[in-house]
């Protein structure tokens, strides 16, 4: 399985082997990525597509030409279903990453850029398009190391990042606070919960470990309201089932809806928290508890 990262930026400046075009049947050039991508890489990239692929390209397939003046060096172009269209058959989504990377294979490419396919002009759901995504390039069989999920816009980068952060969690140093999290609590509150713990841990992974408990605890609590965008104090001691200790965070919603996305306070400061700082003071003095 390919390294999977998400990245923030434009994807015709991405340094890889290969970046992916978010095309149209025809392959003659469009709006969004398609638009970037034949502007960036100048006339050349069209010339490819018409000598090869004089009738287009179906939905679902790809297909690759020379990348121009682009830093990469072909450009594979696929073709992801128009949701507004009806086009809702996921598996022709799927399809696209799974084409793209048979195409990447052929040519012997190592590193991939992808955009995510359909989102934009193609009105996909961001969440299962960013999932569909990163279940269909893990489950490639491919020569292809490196993966770059592209994201030109911070709401969908944070998403496709905490999406990729489940499945592909980044190493961690061994005294880093990221080590802190590395067994999972045998129970969550809320699913957003799950997200947002592998998120502090790939958020901690170089941060070596503060010298005492109670800077730890800073940290974590600050950087959790960093995520949430909001004050922890107001919802914390908020009665364990009552709704008003959730902040819902739209980055952590897999797309089922808002309790899917939600992070629960009274869960964080009374047992999440809780719980990494004994294992902080178990890792400093083996038995002992932090003071206070
Ligand atoms: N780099 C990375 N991502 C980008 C860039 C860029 N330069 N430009 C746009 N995006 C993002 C969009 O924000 C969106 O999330 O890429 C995603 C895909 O958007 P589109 O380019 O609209 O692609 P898609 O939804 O697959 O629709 C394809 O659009 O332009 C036409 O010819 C194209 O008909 C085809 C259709």
């Amino acid at each position: 399985m390919p390294v999977i990262t998400a990245v923030l930026g434009d994807i015709t400046t991405q340094d890889v082997d290969a970046v992916v075009n978010a095309a149209n049947k025809a392959m003659r050039g469009g709006g969004g990525v398609d638009g970037a991508i034949h502007r960036g890489g100048g006339p050349a990239i069209l010339r490819d597509c018409l000598a090869r692929f004089p009738d287009g390209l179906a939905t679902g397939d790809a297909g690759w030409t020379t990348a121009g003046d682009l830093p990469a060096r072909w450009v594979i172009h696929t073709v992801g279903p128009n949701y507004h269209a009806g086009q809702r058959d996921r598996s022709l989504l799927e399809s696209c990453y799974r084409c793209a990377l048979e195409v990447a294979d052929e040519l012997g490419a190592r590193s991939v850029a992808f955009p995510l396919i359909s989102t934009g002009v193609g009105g996909w759901p961001h969440a299962d398009a960013i999932e569909a995504a990163i279940e269909t390039i893990a489950a490639a069989e491919t020569g292809v190391d490196e993966v770059r999920l592209v994201a030109f816009d911070e709401a969908m980068h944070k998403r496709t990042r905490a999406a990729v952060w489940v499945r592909c969690p980044p190493p961690f140093d061994t005294d880093s606070v990221g080590s802190l999290f590395e067994r999972e609590p045998i129970q969550y509150s809320l699913r957003g919960d799950f997200y947002l713990w592998l998120e502090l841990r790939a958020r901690f992974a170089d941060t070596p470990l503060p010298d005492d408990w109670f800077t730890l605890r800073t940290l974590i609590m600050d950087t959790i309201e960093q995520v949430v965008g909001e004050h922890l104090t107001s919802r914390e001691s908020a009665p364990w089932h009552d709704r008003v200790g959730a902040i819902y965070v739209p980055e952590f919603d897999p797309g089922h809806g808002m309790s899917a996305g939600a992070v629960h306070v009274p869960w964080w400061v009374h047992t999440g928290v809780p719980i990494l700082l004994d294992r902080y003071a178990a890792r400093r003095e083996p038995g002992t508890f932090p003071a206070g």
